[in-house]
């Protein structure tokens, strides 16, 4: 079942369109330091602006646990967005409830009003049937274009929906589904994986979904030692999940089942302590009181010719603690990787893509995803909440 689209709903000058984005964007004070996800809700936003309607847009940002809280307002990403669009936007200090109506009502056609973060109330993560009927009064259609936030069951991204006489998904959303889809369901073979960070739990279930239809799987990051303690290598003071060691072993197990090539780093960038300024050492086998922060360039090597070979690459997570120069190599000879790749490329959100933005390849690769946990959840074959209320209106 397909899932209606913002083109296929009828609008009319000065409906009001409720419009669910992901503008949970990182802050320096009150300053977007990473505007990327509000960018990629812009051509839903000017769609809607182009068709006179009076644009709401709603988003969590952080996780203010259900109370207001300064620091984790959305003013400023209403500012930004007001920079980028370069007009006037309106914001509402509370996120429902009548001083909102009445903006509404105020609101010019082709007008675009912020309201505050759906998580400074309660009911938001709660899916409160109360927040959901109080967004459904600001309008009677609904856009969801927040892929970032699709596998939340919140009020926002599904009990609101229900209770909308139209609804819809975004452009967002739409070019997000079909990147990610055709590399779930289809992929161009050979189809590598790279897959890093730092928790072993965190990725066990997208292994596994992607070892049913990849050929090489590349493992970096903090979680590569626990796989490599389950192979039995030599890890020194790594961080490594001992309660996971027996997992990451029928992972393996299972990959091997399935044909796939697993390769785990062979060198490491190793110190004694997680600081920029420590003293490193290129190593094949870790010594004891050192720990593995990124991977060596041996593997870098590696990793860049089975990355060369193939047809479609997907990357999920750091090679290492990208964030100190001392090791950002991993990441960044990946990164290059990917973005010289002649195959169809796609990223992760999260920190993968924000070291996409850092090493500037952006640009090179084929999509990269606004969504981090949303985008492992559609790849393992989960249904998005998002995308199910929305379905279930069809
Ligand atoms: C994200 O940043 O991945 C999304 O905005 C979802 O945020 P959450 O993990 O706080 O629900």
């Amino acid at each position: 079942m397909s899932t209606p689209t913002v083109e296929e709903l009828e609008l009319a000058a000065g409906d009001a369109v409720l419009v669910r984005v992901d503008f949970n964007v990182p802050l320096d004070g009150d300053r977007v330091t990473d505007d990327t996800r509000i960018q990629a809700a812009l051509p839903t936003i000017r769609y809607l602006i182009e068709r006179r309607c009076k644009v709401i847009l709603c988003s969590h940002l952080g996780r203010p646990k259900g109370r207001r809280n300064p620091k984790l307002s959305l003013e400023p990403a209403a500012a930004r967005l007001a920079e980028l669009i370069d007009d006037e936007i309106v914001f509402a200090h509370d996120t429902v409830g009548d001083n909102v109506e009445q903006l509404i009502r105020d609101l010019p056609h082709g007008g675009v009003l912020v309201v505050e973060n759906l998580r400074f109330s309660a009911g938001e993560k709660a899916n409160a049937p109360e927040l959901a009927a109080a967004l459904a009064r600001l309008a009677r259609v609904y856009v969801n274009d927040a892929f970032g936030a699709m596998h939340r069951a919140h009020a926002s991204i599904d009990g609101v929906v229900a209770q909308m006489e139209k609804v819809a998904v975004g452009f967002l959303v739409c070019s997000e589904l079909a990147a990610l889809t055709e590399l779930r369901d289809t992929p161009r073979r050979p189809n590598v994986a790279i897959l890093g960070g730092a928790k072993v739990s965190d990725k066990i279930g997208v292994i596994d979904a992607l070892s049913q239809r990849c050929d090489t799987l590349l493992i970096g990051g903090a979680m590569a030692y626990t796989f490599l303690a389950a192979r039995e290598q030599p890890v020194g003071a790594s961080r490594v999940e001992e309660d996971k060691v027996l997992l990451a072993t029928r992972v393996l197990e299972r990959c091997e089942e399935r044909g796939v090539t697993v390769m785990l780093p062979t060198d490491h960038v190793v110190a004694q302590t997680l600081k920029a300024d420590a003293e490193t050492q290129i190593v094949e086998e870790i010594p004891e009181e050192w720990m593995g922060l990124d991977i060596g360039p041996q593997t870098r090597a590696a990793y860049g010719v089975a990355i060369a070979a193939a047809a479609s690459v997907f990357w999920n997570g750091p090679m290492g603690v990208f964030e100190m120069d001392a090791f950002a190599a991993g990441t960044r000879a990946v990164a290059e990787a990917v973005a010289s790749s002649p195959g169809h490329t796609v990223i992760g959100g999260g920190d993968s893509a924000a070291a996409a933005r850092k090493f500037g390849v952006v640009d090179q690769v084929n999509h990269v995803s606004t969504g981090g946990g949303a985008s492992l959840e559609y790849l393992e074959g989960k249904d998005l909440p998002g995308i199910k209320a929305i379905k279930a209106r069809r």
